[in-house]
């Protein structure tokens, strides 16, 4: 008898086939699922190979709303999303197949390299921006938008030095709370990004997406997530009820005009936010002033910066 893809560790996997995939090696893994490189043996093609966590497939909730995003996401045809091939279940696990990005994604871009100007910022915010709204379009709201799920690719030119992916959409392992998986109160995954209304488990909409997409940026902007604490308690305490930090530092493109951007599109009231993720970026690009470029030193474009491994995720 076959033994189930889970048995062992990650590692275990690669070489072996799964729903007509052969796995090549571990891409990394955040906290509810492992990301493979594979080959599509079918159509002869490398995907993304995403395989959920065996708990994930045993609670019926997170199958069925599995199930429906991943089709809602599938049929977003949008260039900054993620592609999904497929998504279905194997051997008692829940699987996708999606567009493999060679790239990195902005948690280890500001891991290994720190805040980025404003230019770069607003650039990626701006394509992150239009995937959003796009799935609002649909319906969609992402609900888990954070670093690690931007994936940045090498552009085509140089107005356009990287290409931004958004992914996972519905995906976000506090739904799992909705749906009864883990026990009341507690969290799970990073709280860094979380509208206030997520946290306070009323219904959301489009805008707590605003949210979250603007604490990415401050985050790009200053090194670190608006509302970072020490405990996960006093940050949803900050989130709720606590201003943002203002922009402060050397920083000549951080003007009080983007301070007063980021606080507007982090408003704990979704009704005093900016209505659409491309509204804040407009804003944030017209409050930003051009940051003075050294002539002779040409900054290299975001993906041609150091190579990074495709090591493990913490
Ligand atoms: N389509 C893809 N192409 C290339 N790399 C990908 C793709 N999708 C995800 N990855 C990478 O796989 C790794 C794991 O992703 P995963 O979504 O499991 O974790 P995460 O988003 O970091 O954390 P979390 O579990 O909190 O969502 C990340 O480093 C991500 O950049
Ligand atoms: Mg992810």
């Amino acid at each position: 008898m076959t033994p189930p893809p889970y048995a062992g560790r990650p590692s275990d996997l690669v070489g072996r086939q799964i729903a007509g995939y052969r796995v090549e090696s571990e891409i990394g893994h955040g906290g509810m699922a492992v990301v493979y490189k594979a080959w599509d043996l079918r159509l002869d093609r490398r995907v993304a190979l995403k395989l959920l966590a065996p708990e994930l497939a045993r609670n019926d909730t997170f199958r069925r709303r599995f199930t429906h995003e991943s089709r809602v996401a599938a049929a977003i045809d949008h260039p900054h999303i993620v592609p999904v091939f497929e998504a279905g279940e194997a051997d008692g696990v829940l699987y996708i197949a999606m567009m493999f990005v060679d790239g990195r994604d902005l948690r280890r871009q500001l891991d290994r390299e720190g805040p980025l100007p404003i230019e770069d910022a607003t650039r990626i915010a701006a394509q992150v921006a239009s995937a959003l709204d796009a799935a609002h379009d649909h319906g969609l709201v992402h609900r888990d938008v954070k670093p690690g799920n931007i994936l940045i690719a090498p552009g085509i030119d140089s107005d356009h030095p990287e290409h931004v992916y958004l992914t996972d959409f519905g995906l976000t392992k506090r739904s799992l709370s909705l749906t009864g998986f883990t026990t009341v109160g507690q969290f799970v995954g990073t709280i860094d990004y979380m509208a206030p209304e997520q946290i306070s488990g009323k219904p959301v909409d489009g805008r707590c997406d605003v949210y979250s997409l603007a604490c990415v940026v401050h985050e790009t902007l200053m090194g670190r997530s608006p509302f970072e604490r020490d405990d996960d308690i006093a940050v949803l305490w900050a989130h709720q009820n606590e201003e943002p930090p203002p922009l402060t530092g050397q920083r000549p493109d951080l003007t009080p005009a983007v301070g007063g951007v980021l606080a507007k599109a982090l408003a704990k009231s979704p009704d005093d936010r900016y209505d659409s993720c491309r509204a804040f970026v407009a804003a944030l690009r017209a409050a930003a002033l051009p940051t003075p470029r050294q002539p002779d030193v040409p900054e290299p474009p975001l993906w041609a910066r150091p190579v990074f491994a495709r090591d493990q995720h913490t």
